[in-house]
This record gives C-alpha cells, sequence and structure tokens, in this order.
C-alpha cells in the first residue's frame, strides 16, 4: 500500500559470476543483481537524519551535513552508517527524516551489502537519475566512506541489473548490456565462514600493481603476450596476466552462456577461479576447498571465488534443480533480479 509520507527503496545485492580484478584496470565484468538486498523506509522531514537497523545503535546525523564530515567519515559510528553519511554527502541532502533499514544480504561476504546500501540510500534520499549516474555516485560514496578505490562493478549492476539476466560491462567505457541467464542453469552463492573487509585486505595493493604494470605497458585488457612477458618483475607480470586472461574468460563465458553451452561457461569460471589464486593470489584455501568439492558434484558445470576474494564467497553454476544445500555450511540459492528501485514513495 502507498503510505503518503514514506518513501522505500529497495536495491539488490550482487555476485559476479565472473571477471574479478579487472573494472579498476578498464577490463570487462559479468556480475548479476541477486534477490537478497537492502531495504530502506524513509519518513522524509526536520533537519536530522535519523536512521535505525535492527536493535543497534542508530546513525544521526544533522542535515544538510556540515562542512567537513566527508574528512571524518572513518570515524563515524555506527559503521555503515558511513556508507549512508558519504551518500548524503554526495546528494547534498537538505532534508533529513526517519528511516529504518533492514537487509537480507550476509555483511562481509562479498556480496556487495556496502554497496547496496549505499544505492538503497540515493534512492530514499529522493535521488532521480539514470542507472549509470546513480553508480557513479554510489561508487563515490563508497570510495569516501571506505578509503578503498573501487571500481564501478559493483554500483553499476545493483543500479542497472534486469530479472533473468546478467551485466557485461566494459570497465573503459562503462558501457553495458543484459545477458539473459538461461533457463537451464542457476546460480548458488557458499560461503567459505572467512569473513574480509577490502580496507584491510590485500585490495589497494593489486590495484597498485596493475596500474604500475599499465604504466610500463598500456592498458592491461587489451595487452599482448608479448608485452606482458615484457614486464621484468614477475609480480607485476602475474598481476597483468590475469587481467588480460579474466577479460578474454569474460567474453568466453558469455558466449557459453548464449550458445547454451554450461559446460564451457563452468570451465571459464573455474580458469577464473586458478587464475585469481596463481597470478593474482587473492584466493585463501578455504575458498579454493570450497570451489574443488562443488566441482566434484555432477550438476555443477564451474565454481570460482567471487567478488575481491581473500575470504567471502564462492559462486557455483549449476543444472536447473540442483540442491547445493548440502555442499556447504552457508549456502544460498540467488536469482537473477531487477535492480535498485522505489517500492513506494509519497
Ligand atoms: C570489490 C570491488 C569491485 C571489484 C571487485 C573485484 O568487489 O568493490 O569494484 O574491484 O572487488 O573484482
Amino acid at each position: 500500500m502507498i503510505d503518503a509520507d514514506r518513501r522505500t527503496a529497495w536495491a539488490p545485492g550482487r555476485v559476479n559470476l565472473i571477471g574479478d580484478h579487472t573494472d579498476y584496470a578498464g577490463g570487462l565484468v559479468l556480475p548479476m543483481a541477486i534477490d537478497l538486498g537492502t531495504t530502506f523506509t524513509l519518513r522524509p522531514g526536520g533537519t536530522v537524519l535519523t536512521v535505525t537497523s535492527g536493535q543497534r545503535q542508530p546513525l544521526k546525523l544533522d542535515v544538510p551535513v556540515r562542512k567537513g564530515l566527508a574528512a571524518h567519515l572513518a570515524g563515524l559510528e555506527p559503521a555503515w552508517g558511513r556508507y549512508v553519511a558519504a551518500m548524503a554527502v554526495e546528494l547534498g541532502a537538505t532534508t533529513g527524516g526517519r528511516g529504518e533499514l533492514t537487509t537480507t544480504l550476509p555483511v562481509g561476504a562479498g556480496l556487495s551489502s556496502s554497496s547496496s546500501l549505499e544505492v538503497a540510500t540515493a534512492l530514499a534520499l529522493g535521488y532521480v537519475g539514470q542507472p549509470l549516474e546513480l553508480a557513479r555516485l554510489a561508487q563515490r560514496a563508497e570510495r569516501a566512506a571506505s578509503g578503498v578505490q573501487g571500481g564501478i562493478m559493483d554500483q553499476l549492476v545493483i543500479a542497472a541489473g534486469r530479472s533473468g539476466h546478467g551485466l557485461l560491462i566494459d570497465c573503459a567505457t562503462e558501457r553495458y548490456r543484459h545477458v539473459p541467464i538461461p533457463p537451464e542453469v542457476e546460480v548458488w552463492v557458499a560461503h567459505s565462514g572467512v569473513s574480509r573487509r577490502l580496507s584491510s585486505s590485500g585490495y589497494s595493493e593489486r590495484r597498485d600493481a596493475t596500474e604500475r604494470a599499465a604504466r610500463l605497458i598500456g592498458p592491461l585488457p587489451t595487452a599482448s603476450a608479448e608485452a606482458i612477458e615484457s614486464l621484468e618483475d614477475p609480480v607485476l607480470r602475474r598481476r597483468a596476466r590475469h587481467v588480460r586472461s579474466e577479460c578474454d574468460r569474460v567474453e568466453v563465458f558469455a558466449a557459453a552462456l548464449a550458445a547454451g553451452d554450461s559446460a564451457a561457461a563452468g570451465a571459464a569460471m573455474v580458469a577464473s577461479h586458478n587464475s585469481l589464486r596463481d597470478d593474482f593470489d587473492v584466493s585463501v584455501p578455504a575458498l579454493d576447498t570450497l570451489v574443488e568439492s562443488l566441482c566434484e558434484r555432477p550438476d555443477v558445470f564451474g565454481a570460482r571465488l567471487t567478488g575481491a576474494g581473500f575470504g567471502g564467497c564462492v559462486v557455483a553454476l549449476a543444472r536447473a534443480g540442483s540442491d547445493l544445500g548440502d555442499a556447504a555450511a552457508r549456502v544460498w540459492r540467488v536469482r537473477p533480479s531487477d535492480g535498485a528501485r522505489l517500492i513506494d514513495a509519497p
């Protein structure tokens, strides 16, 4: 029912099917928006924004946000409030209100709970615009709140996702197209049990390495094998090789999905995991074990770590009608879903 005083926004989380550590290098990614996400209900009004999330400490923010808060986001409590505050800063919000947050996303699992929160916040605070603009806004908020220079993948698929589809994004141009997920397959996510924070992981170090390599040989997604082999530093060489080969695998995966070749799509996922493990060094033993055990199942076409790595989740492509519930302790079937939207508005 529409409530005249209330605005409710929903934003999904995401799982990345293939293409990791390529977005910030201007490469290809193929994530999908999922049916788990964040709901933000706001009764706008007044000059204080008060947001509650369960029974925990609420966020209280004077609006308009005072100049200088942007520089102190790292010290703001509760910690999730940093993402809300960063978005209020980006939007230049002038009206407060009483808000309530709920989420069905596991936090720290690598399913983009923070990007989901930023995008839901933008819509609840009244932002109206195209998905790419919304994604760029959320990316700036994410960077400000976390201090990590992430790419555009998470925010863009959360803003632009479509039910039944993945999103093939060329991060160099920020152009994207929706890719149907065939009915013969299902997507499952399993948690490794290792939780991770991007800010304390090796994410920034990996990003720096790809930038250093690109300064020496040009954009990595299109670098030639000879150029990559010419890199003297063996670590930079491996990082560059991952980005280049991962972009190729995204194309192979998209073509395999379109051709209904689930086995080839699954093989590309396994090759992606191996490259993230061996060339990019972002896997951990718990992720490797989970990928191996999932791939032993006859109903699984392929599996790989998803997102930044260093813990978090594995994504598996399985035959429709599978039940991977017994394959891991925490496992969810996720459905390709629409992007963020207002559920009701005054
Ligand atoms: C995190 C970042 C993304 C992307 C992935 C790795 O999820 O937020 O921008 O870089 O890691 O692919």
